[in-house]
């Protein structure tokens, strides 16, 4: 994305990991943010860190309705104008599948599928109006693979595959691509808390990958701005996996 390119972003989950990784990348280049996260304080300090002028952090919750409504109505009396919605709040809760409550099932699949589905429909109105409106969602190999303990989490990631490839077909006309990445691991405080906690051992995921190891979160926020800018203006629908081959590596 070159300075001509010039777009207004709202990225869900934007004051950490790949969320606050495309931040940082695409202030750097010149486009507005909108950073929704749910601490207002949080959202504040990673605003305050990006290149350039006239971002806005809003604290919202992408498992309310009401709250995303709100962010968007903010982002409407602020700028009258949206082009782009990178969707990346998320959470990790590994349980086994035999044992995981209810309570969690349904938070992962809030936060991760219903809450993609949120950032989209609310962005709708404004995107229908941008000549260069793109949505672009995380997904993740779990959409991919049996990665263990993590049943909410991966039939969330697949559901956002299925949901990308409905909204890229329905509103193809009003001029909007819909696309998602899907990494593989990523160095973010996410994966930092599961190997600080022991629950993830770094060593076997560096050998299954065959460039060997993790993903930087700067790597991932390149294909975001990639699919978000009309540099990628023939690309809807689709999924770009980032994981270092990891997925189409089959280990002998
Ligand atoms: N890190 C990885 O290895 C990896 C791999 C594949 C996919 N992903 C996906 O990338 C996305 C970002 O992950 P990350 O690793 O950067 O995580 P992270 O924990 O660093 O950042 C996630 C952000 O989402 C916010 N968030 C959580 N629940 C929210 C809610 N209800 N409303 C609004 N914001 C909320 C958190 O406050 C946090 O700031 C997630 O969807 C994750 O599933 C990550």
């Amino acid at each position: 994305m070159n300075k001509t390119d010039k777009m207004t972003v709202v990225i869900s989950g934007g004051a950490s990991g790949i969320g606050y990784a495309t931040a940082k990348t695409l202030a750097s280049r010149g486009n507005r943010l909108v950073l929704v996260d749910l601490d207002q304080e949080k959202v504040d300090q990673a605003v305050e860190e990006l290149e350039g002028e006239g971002h806005i952090g809003i604290s919202a919750d992408v498992t309310s309705t009401d709250s995303i409504g709100s962010a968007f109505e903010t982002i409407r009396r602020s700028f009258g104008h949206l082009d782009g919605v990178v969707a990346a709040a998320g959470i990790v809760d590994p349980s086994p599948s035999e044992s995981v409550s209810d309570e969690s099932l349904e938070r992962l699949i809030d936060i991760h599928l219903l809450g993609s589905i949120r950032m989209a429909r609310a962005a709708y109105p404004l995107l229908c109006d941008s000549a260069k409106a793109s949505i672009v969602c995380l997904s993740s190999m779990g959409a991919r693979l049996g990665v263990p303990q993590r049943l909410g989490y991966n039939v969330a990631k697949s559901g956002i595959e299925g949901m990308v490839r409905t909204l890229a077909v329905e509103w193809v006309r009003q001029g909007i691509r819909v696309n998602a990445v899907a990494p593989g691991w990523v160095k973010t405080p996410a994966i930092a808390n599961l190997i600080d906690s022991g629950f993830l051992d770094p060593t076997p995921v560096e050998e299954r990958t065959p460039l060997g190891r993790f993903a930087e979160p700067t790597e991932i926020a390149e294909a975001i701005a990639f699919l978000l800018s009309p540099t990628s203006s023939y690309i809807t629908g689709q999924s770009l996996t980032i994981d270092g081959g990891m997925t189409i590596h089959f280990p002998q």
